[in-house]
């Protein structure tokens, strides 16, 4: 029978076992975690991810900012305000909601980050340090990835994971996250991506799929082999004429059809989401005792 990841309740419990540390934490040292999130311009869908990330820090005890900065502040001007957070002590963590407007460089913003603040794992020392095995702050959705998937017995050991997408924020850190040689890793892996002439020669000998592609429901059940256990990582928006809202959200998996041949199925809203903003606020709890706790010890 299949089973479904519950992402919303494992992350709840993540959140939960924070809480306690955060609380554990202030005892010892006086002092709370702290995250500010920067968003640039009124994207509605990052709008939304800002405030759940805001309400999520806040809701475990951390200190949470939000800086909202019109669509057309200056380069230079973000880079400033990226320079502030890196001197302000009250911060462990600095993230920059992408995308960026078309005018800024994303790359040197995220360049501008103190690599010690990082908490995205997006800076390129975060990402050298990733691919050789080094630890450093995971980027977030591939760290809740595998937390789904150590936290629902599934071994990656010796398995064939098939990951579609090469993106730098999912496809190529999961990847690179489950080929190393440790525990919850471990595994065969194949990233395969647009330029795959026929993408499900790949996908049908995944033992473990993760899709990342952003294209609803492009996944389907002929695509993949009985019991496969399918990650999938997409949240697009589609109309839903007649709905409150007027869209509905669906992954790139075309559940109802890959559930009847899956072993494990994440759903969408419910899987990956909530474990992307738990892992920031590990990651913002790792940065805080890096730099405090170690002090305090
Ligand atoms: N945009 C979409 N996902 C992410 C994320 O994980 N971090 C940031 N900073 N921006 C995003």
């Amino acid at each position: 029978m299949t089973k479904i990841i519950d992402g919303k309740k494992i992350a709840s419990e993540i959140r939960s076992e924070l809480k306690n540390k955060v609380e554990n934490a202030k005892i010892k040292s006086g002092k709370i975690p702290g995250l500010v999130t920067i968003l640039v311009g009124d994207n509605p869908a990052s709008k939304v991810y800002v405030r759940m990330k805001g309400k999520a820090c806040e809701e475990v005890g951390m200190l949470s900012t939000t800086e909202i900065l019109p669509a057309n502040i200056s380069e230079k001007d973000l880079l400033d305000l990226v320079e502030q957070y890196n001197n302000d002590e009250r911060y462990h963590g600095i993230l920059v909601q992408l995308p960026l407007p078309k005018h800024i460089d994303e790359d040197k913003v995220i360049e501008k980050i103190s690599p010690d603040k990082d908490v995205d794992g997006f800076h390129p020392v975060s990402v050298g340090k990733l691919v050789i095995g080094k630890d450093t702050f995971e980027p977030c959705t591939p760290a809740g990835i595998l937390e789904l998937l150590s936290r629902s017995n599934i071994k990656t050991k010796g398995k064939h994971v098939v990951v579609v997408g090469r993106s730098n924020i999912v496809g190529k850190p999961v990847a690179n996250m489950l080929l190393q040689k440790k525990e919850g890793a471990n595994a065969i892996v194949t990233v395969c991506h647009s330029a795959a002439k026929n993408i499900s020669t790949y996908t049908k000998s995944a033992d473990i799929l993760i899709a990342a592609i952003g294209q609803p429901n492009f996944i389907t059940a002929e695509m993949v082999k009985d019991n496969v256990v399918v990650i999938d990582v997409g949240i697009n928006r589609v109309e839903a004429p007649g709905t409150k809202k007027g869209y509905s959200l669906v992954g790139d998996v075309d559940f109802n059809s890959v559930y009847e041949k899956a072993s494990f199925i994440t759903p969408v809203p419910g899987g990956v989401g909530p474990m992307t903003i738990a892992m920031l606020l590990k990651n913002t709890f790792k940065s805080f005792s890096n730099k405090i706790l170690t002090k305090t010890e």
